[in-house]
């Protein structure tokens, strides 16, 4: 039996992970520092300490310091000791075990001109400390050789992150979008995980992972809202008078260091620009992405 240590299991997407191997017959070693869903427990603080791996015979790394901190900010040493140090301590446990390590692609650079990116798109240019620390991370990653997932915007069941931000940001039946719509990459968990799994055997190297198509931003969320009994309007803030807004809220946030803004520019960036990421060189590995939003939609209503 193949035994897989994943880590970050006791997160949204590696908590996928490690139950989707343990329904495909692995042995899964949840490595972190809380247990995953299934599996053993290998205690890990990614920021202090080299993983013990010892009868694993490959590692998902999705084990990751995530949110939106202003680049500079002292929350970024923090993410930076994870996202990069703990990088490098799992690749030296790793030794010549596989690697595949959940990055984002959020370590593309920002801006116009993502309406449909290969793995070759610039990785550079980042809006957040979040971005900065992944794209280290995953270059620690590939010049270890490991196979890199760049998946965009994960959503599905237990997500702790997009689903209850987006709920959160509706006001009296409105929700404010920085510009008209466009056309986004969103990845569902269920695909995140089946990719993780099958990566191990395909060439090292950076690989994009998203739903068959992409989505209208508009149409897109208004099917996420509705699906949890949120009735909302879409209404559109001029991109220039958003990025104002985000700009200011970021400077503001720089007089109190340990908060996070209200709005980011990066936030702004990921909403109001096409972000398509092309998925046919992970599709030529032979994965496939089986789900899409109205999946999801389909499963929380019949909840
Ligand atoms: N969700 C998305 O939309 C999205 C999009 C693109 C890429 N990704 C990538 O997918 C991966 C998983 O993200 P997620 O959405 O599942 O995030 P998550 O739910 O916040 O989970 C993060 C995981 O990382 C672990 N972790 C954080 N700091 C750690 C430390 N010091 N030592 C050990 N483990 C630590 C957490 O463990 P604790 O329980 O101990 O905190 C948790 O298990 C990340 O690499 C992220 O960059 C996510």
């Amino acid at each position: 039996m193949t035994t897989i240590a994943v880590t970050g299991a006791s997160g949204f997407c590696g908590a996928h992970v490690a139950a989707t191997a343990a329904a495909r017959g692995a042995d899964v070693l949840c490595v972190g520092r809380r247990p995953g869903p299934v599996g053993r427990h290998v205690p890990w603080d990614a920021a202090r300490e080299v993983p013990d791996l010892s009868g694993a015979d490959l590692v998902v790394h999705c084990a990751a310091a995530v949110g939106d901190p202003v680049p500079g900010s002292p929350a970024e040493a923090a993410m930076r000791a994870v996202n990069v140090d703990g990088t490098s301590r799992l690749l030296q446990a790793a030794g010549d075990r596989p690697v595949v390590w959940v990055s984002s692609a959020s370590v593309y650079a920002p801006g116009p001109g993502r309406s449909r990116i290969t793995e070759d798109h610039p990785v550079r240019g980042h809006l957040n400390a979040y971005g900065r620390t992944k794209a280290a991370g995953e270059a620690l990653a590939l010049a270890a050789g490991a196979v890199v997932l760049r998946p965009r915007a994960v959503y599905g069941a237990g997500d702790p992150h997009l689903v209850p931000r987006l709920l959160s940001r509706v006001r009296r039946g409105l929700l404010m979008l920085p510009g008209p719509s466009v056309r986004l990459s969103l990845t569902a968990v269920e695909n995140l995980a089946d990719a993780c799994l099958l990566a191990a055997d395909w060439p090292p190297g950076a690989y994009n992972i998203a739903d068959p198509t992409p989505y209208d931003r508009d149409e897109a969320l208004c099917t996420v809202l509705s699906a949890h009994g949120v009735r909302a309007r879409i209404g559109h803030i001029p991109l220039l008078v958003a990025r104002a807004a985000a700009g200011t809220a970021e400077t503001l946030t720089r007089l109190r260091p340990r908060t996070e803004p209200p709005l980011t520019r990066y936030a702004v960036d990921q909403l109001a620009h096409s972000v398509v990421l092309d998925v046919s060189k992970a599709e030529s590995q032979g994965w496939k992405a089986g789900r899409g939003l109205l999946d999801y939609a389909a499963a929380v209503l019949a909840r």
